[in-house]
């Protein structure tokens, strides 16, 4: 075999040109998941899917790629994003693409595409997607990430941004992520923001000049982001910038408060945060975000808020939105650190052993018919010794050990031994799913 595959390896790289093997690396920012992390990665995602399922969330699937008009329009010009980070080229046809970057604009297309909406109809979807973003990896940080994330689409009434936050924060609760914290803001509406922005460039402007180069172009385009900015510099000037809380007009001012009264109802702990401004252009009214102390420089778990301006801009008819995505690797990181590990599946294998020959055989037979029984199953693909094999089953560890024996084979038996107990018995063929999920008495 081994000589094959070099003869394989000799002609395919004749064949390429390529002058001696090569190694290859995962694409800088990107990860590989190997078991066993790929089982912690289901746990979150299986405990995503169950909350929603109760939530009445159903799951949207779209693709992994867009038209890159989506992007720009709908999470906005001037955001990081969009100038910097998106994944943006030419197809084979002329068109410009874009790898998501994130999950909203995506689903908002759809909805609008698929002329869903109309008056009293809500509609609510999850998914679980991949992002891409050309951003400098770190800790928590990558450019191929994943998330979970949710959107209800219709209306405008401060229940459903409640409900938003519950499943985010119901999430965490299933995980067993007692550190994530609740981070909430208002930022008001088309309205008012208008007003807050002049208000913030005014305070600002005295201090221009100490600005990073990014907050600098902000300060034009977009002088809100100016307020999270985390460069301690910025940080400081910021300070001298007016509350976003007291600029909103009173519609904003009743959603908010609105809001609060429901997650104080609702027992949903939150820290007011009039610094939270989010990233994406398309939010107005409520955004927030969870945040973990145990995640460093990017503390933030997940993030959200209203977006009720976005699908006209997708050429929909207007309809009112709120949703949240959480980062997959943040949350796994947050949970390794607080040392929460993925549940078993409590599907311990059943180790089928044979002697060589007819028996052997033999056992790979009773191996698919246990697995066809709904069982985990597994035997030895080496032509090992009975002896090196039940070493094997107790390094799985097995729950049972079937020994298939050319003696046993002539009599229709095969010897079953629990592997915890090192009690064993002869049992007819027939009877081997049957002795395997016995309840064990000891
Ligand atoms: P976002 O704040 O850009 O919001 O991302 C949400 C979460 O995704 C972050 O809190 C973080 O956990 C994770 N994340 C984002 N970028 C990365 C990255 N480069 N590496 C690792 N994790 C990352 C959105 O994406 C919005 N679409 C959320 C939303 C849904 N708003 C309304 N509906």
């Amino acid at each position: 075999m081994a000589c094959f595959g070099s003869v394989l390896a000799t002609a395919y790289m004749a064949a390429t040109e390529v002058e001696g093997p090569m190694q290859f690396q995962a694409p800088r920012g990107t990860k590989d998941v190997l078991p066993p992390e790929s089982r912690t990665w289901q746990w979150v995602e299986s405990t995503f899917r169950d909350v929603c399922s109760r939530f009445r969330y159903e799951e949207i699937r779209t693709p992994v790629f867009e038209e890159t008009g989506l992007f720009s329009r709908g999470i906005g010009d001037s955001t990081d994003i969009v100038t910097k980070e998106m994944y943006t080229f030419e197809d084979r046809g002329g068109r410009s693409i874009t790898l998501r970057p994130e999950g909203t604009a995506s689903v908002i297309r759809a909805y609008v595409q698929a002329k869903l909406g109309g008056e009293h109809q809500l509609h609510r979807f999850y998914y679980i997607y991949s992002i891409f973003r050309y951003e400098r990896p770190q800790h928590g940080r990558l450019r191929q990430s994943h998330q979970v994330g949710a959107e209800a689409i219709g209306s405008a009434g401060p229940e459903i941004d409640a409900e938003i936050i519950c499943l985010n924060a119901a999430l965490y609760e299933e995980l067993g992520l007692t550190d994530a914290r609740l981070h909430l803001n208002s930022i008001g509406c088309p309205a008012c923001r208008p007003g807050y922005r002049e208000a913030i460039r005014t305070a600002l402007a005295p201090s221009l000049s100490r600005l990073c180069p990014d907050c600098q172009r902000r300060y034009e385009t977009n002088p809100l982001r100016v307020i999270d900015c985390k460069v301690p510099d910025c940080r400081e000037v910021a300070e001298q910038a007016p509350s976003i809380l007291d600029s909103l007009c009173p519609a904003c001012v009743e959603h908010f408060s609105g809001l609060r009264r429901l997650l104080d109802a609702l027992g949903q702990p939150y820290d007011v945060d009039a610094r939270l401004v989010r990233g994406l252009d398309y939010y107005m009214r409520t955004a927030f975000e969870f945040k973990s102390g145990s995640l460093g420089a990017q503390d933030s778990l997940s993030g959200g808020g209203r977006y009720d301006g976005l699908a006209e801009l997708c050429g929909g008819k207007p309809a009112p939105g709120i949703g949240f995505a959480a980062g997959i690797e943040r949350t796994i990181l947050a949970l390794a650190d607080s040392g929460t590990a993925a549940p078993s599946d409590g599907r311990q294998p059943v180790y089928v052993a044979s002697a060589n020959g007819d028996a052997r055989l033999e056992a790979v037979r009773v191996v698919q018919e246990l697995r066809y029984a709904g069982l985990a199953a597994d035997f030895d693909c080496f032509g090992r010794s009975l002896k090196a094999q039940l070493r094997a089953a107790d390094r799985l560890p097995a729950s049972h050990a079937v020994i298939v024996g050319t003696d046993e084979l002539s009599r229709g038996v095969v010897v079953v031994r629990d592997l915890a107990s090192g009690e064993q018995r002869e049992v007819p063929r027939a009877s081997i799913a049957t002795e395997v999920t016995r309840p064990h008495h000891p």
